[in-house]
């Protein structure tokens, strides 16, 4: 039975970093707004010139060397993000070149603050089917370049990053104490299109268009479908909640990973939080929480994770991770 194995991880933040305190010099808000509602302290933001494919290099080459993975060895390359270099070809193309990957295949997923829970389980299906050995799976932005800087609602909540994974295929039992991706669960709902989109798109507009945020829609629709579909990915392979190590979350409000954690009956010291320095970072999200947990001795080898997101469309889903 073939699984896909986690060989190792990487992440990067743009230099720049903005406090909530900059911000409040230049717009209608404050530190205290910002932290109560969120847990937000600061975000990264892209330097000019700086593309989601810069970030997602440096984070590729961290996490190729954390794996001990030369980029030759690659055949497959995911990368998530909603704010690609260009509208096409992939952003996951630049990665692939700037690396030096010339066989297999490199492309992007679009499922926004989903991505990279999609991403992880695009790439664990092609493995499993016998289609790529060794992937990377990357969750990339820059969502400050299509954040409304006037609407002090949303521009204070995102910020730039990336983060990735390494994965190979290795054969093994297949039994729950095996490492590697042990089951994935993903849902979309377009009816809910207008609580969280952008307002622009080649084939609409010809422009690249501003999110759009009805917050407190998206706020309730997270909590009752991170809790959910962490049941179902745990169903799936047999655990309980009190099985779960890690729970690594999408990274887009502390109120909702509390939320979420009490609702699954989690206590706080088994969760991951990095939103107070990242901010919500989309599909690099749950990435950049898992590289800091793994680099700081929280996550070791062995411990079971459960990373899960939810965002525009909406879509949402969870993977369930032997590490
Ligand atoms: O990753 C994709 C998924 N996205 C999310 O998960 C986001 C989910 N939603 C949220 O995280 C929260 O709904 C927000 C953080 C976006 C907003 O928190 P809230 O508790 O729902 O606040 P609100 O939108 O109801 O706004 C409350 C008040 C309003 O003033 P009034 O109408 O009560 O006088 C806003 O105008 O806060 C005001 N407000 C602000 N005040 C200071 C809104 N933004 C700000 C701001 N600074 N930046």
């Amino acid at each position: 039975m073939i699984r896909s194995v986690v060989q190792g991880c990487g992440a990067y933040l743009p230099e720049r970093v903005v406090t909530n305190a900059d911000l409040a010099k230049k717009m209608d808000t404050s530190d205290e707004w910002i932290q109560q509602r969120t847990g937000i302290r600061q975000r990264h933001i892209a330097a000019d010139g700086e593309f989601t494919s810069h970030l997602a290099l440096k984070a590729s080459e961290q996490a190729l060397t954390h794996a001990g993975i030369k980029a030759s060895d690659l055949d497959l390359i995911v990368l998530a993000t909603a704010t690609p270099d260009e509208t096409f070809p992939a952003t996951a193309t630049r990665v692939q070149a700037e690396l030096g990957m010339t066989r297999g295949a490199a492309f992007d997923v679009q499922a926004v603050c989903a991505g990279f829970v999609y991403g992880l389980s695009v790439a664990d299906s092609l493995i499993k089917n016998g289609l790529a050995s060794t992937a990377l799976v990357i969750g990339a932005e820059t969502f400050s370049r299509i954040l409304d800087w006037e609407d002090r609602g949303t521009c204070v909540l995102f910020g730039d990053g990336a983060g990735a994974v390494v994965l190979r295929a290795e054969e093994g039992m297949g039994t729950s104490a095996d490492r590697g991706v042990l089951a994935n669960a993903l849902h979309s709902d377009g009816r809910q299109h207008d609580i969280l989109y952008v307002d622009g798109g080649p084939s609409s507009t010809r422009t690249t268009g501003l999110l759009r945020m009805e917050g407190k829609e998206v706020f309730k629709h997270a909590v009752v479908n991170m809790a959910a579909v962490v049941g179902e990915v745990l169903a799936k392979a047999g655990f309980e909640t009190g099985d779960i190590d890690w729970l690594v979350p999408h990274q887009a409000n502390k109120r909702i990973i509390d939320g979420t954690g009490r609702k699954l009956g989690l206590p706080p010291e088994r969760v991951v939080v990095t939103v107070d320095r990242h901010a919500n970072t989309s599909a690099a999200s749950i990435p950049l929480a898992l590289d800091v947990a793994v680099k700081d001795g929280r996550i070791k080898k062995g411990d079971l994770l459960l990373l899960e997101g939810i965002g525009g469309g909406l879509a949402w889903g969870a993977s369930l991770v032997r590490w």
